[in-house]
């Protein structure tokens, strides 16, 4: 894994975003696996300004969320369809029918999840996938313990991670119990994987990433077996680190 050290989350958003915009004006047809949470909205606050000021075009670039609630509809600004429309499809030029997440409101959930699944894999796979990292070691809402070949599913979200949710809803009950998320196997087929850390409520999933072994316990450290992961991650997430460079 290659690791890029910087100051802050304002540098990690901007570093972020030019591997991304640099992928994006090479202009060949491109997926993009997008997250949700408060990591990435400084990267798509820098690809809205780069596209506003530089004209960056996306419309041969398609997206695939990793995750979404279930339950959600997608007008509640707690949906990661809301977030995805107001945080950066909203104002980028990519066509909607483009833009890809799990449908936390299908009939057949089972249905859906392979429907996923085989979308990404027939619209031929996922070239860049960005990634936060959950203070578990979660990846999309991949809870501890999830096994590492899972594909798109439901999970029953941990209190821990419905905690650090919270902070977006009302109150703690109404943060849902139940996502779809893509399947580690399913990230694991990205052919790049671009992992976002910052602040110190990250360092202790810094460390067990960087120094701990390989487990479904801690589901980033499965990225260990990726062969093209690069990790932008500020000084407070790497405040428990030891990282030779
Ligand atoms: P956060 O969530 O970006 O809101 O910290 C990351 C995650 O849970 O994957």
């Amino acid at each position: 894994m290659n690791i890029i050290q910087v100051t802050d989350y304002k540098e990690m958003s901007q570093k972020a975003a030019e591997v991304i915009i640099h992928k994006v004006k090479q202009g060949n047809r491109m997926n993009l696996g997008l997250a949700t949470g408060g990591t990435p909205k400084g990267l798509y606050e820098a690809m809205i300004e780069d596209h506003q000021k530089n004209g960056t075009s996306y419309q041969h670039v398609t997206t695939f969320n990793l995750d979404e609630y279930i339950g959600l509809k997608e007008q509640d600004p707690n949906s990661y369809y809301y977030y995805m429309a107001d945080s950066l499809f909203n104002h980028i030029d990519i066509p909607k029918f483009q833009t890809y997440l799990p449908n936390g409101l299908a009939d057949d959930y089972n249905h859906e999840c392979e429907h996923y699944d085989r979308l990404i894999k027939a619209l031929g796979g996922i070239d860049l996938q960005v990634l936060g990292i959950g203070q578990n070691g979660h990846i999309g809402f991949n809870e501890p313990g999830t096994p590492f070949q899972s594909s798109t599913h439901i999970v029953t979200l941990e209190e821990s991670t419905r905690e650090a949710n919270a902070r977006y809803f009302n109150t703690l009950d109404d943060v849902p119990t139940h996502a779809i998320t893509m399947g580690i196997s399913s990230i694991m087929n990205s052919k790049e994987i671009l992992l976002l850390v910052s602040g110190e409520e990250k360092a202790d999933a810094m460390q067990k990433l960087l120094h701990g072994e390989i487990s479904e316990d801690f589901p980033a450290s499965v990225l260990k077996r990726h062969s093209h992961v690069t990790i932008i991650a500020d000084q407070k997430a790497l405040s428990g680190v030891l990282v030779s460079l």
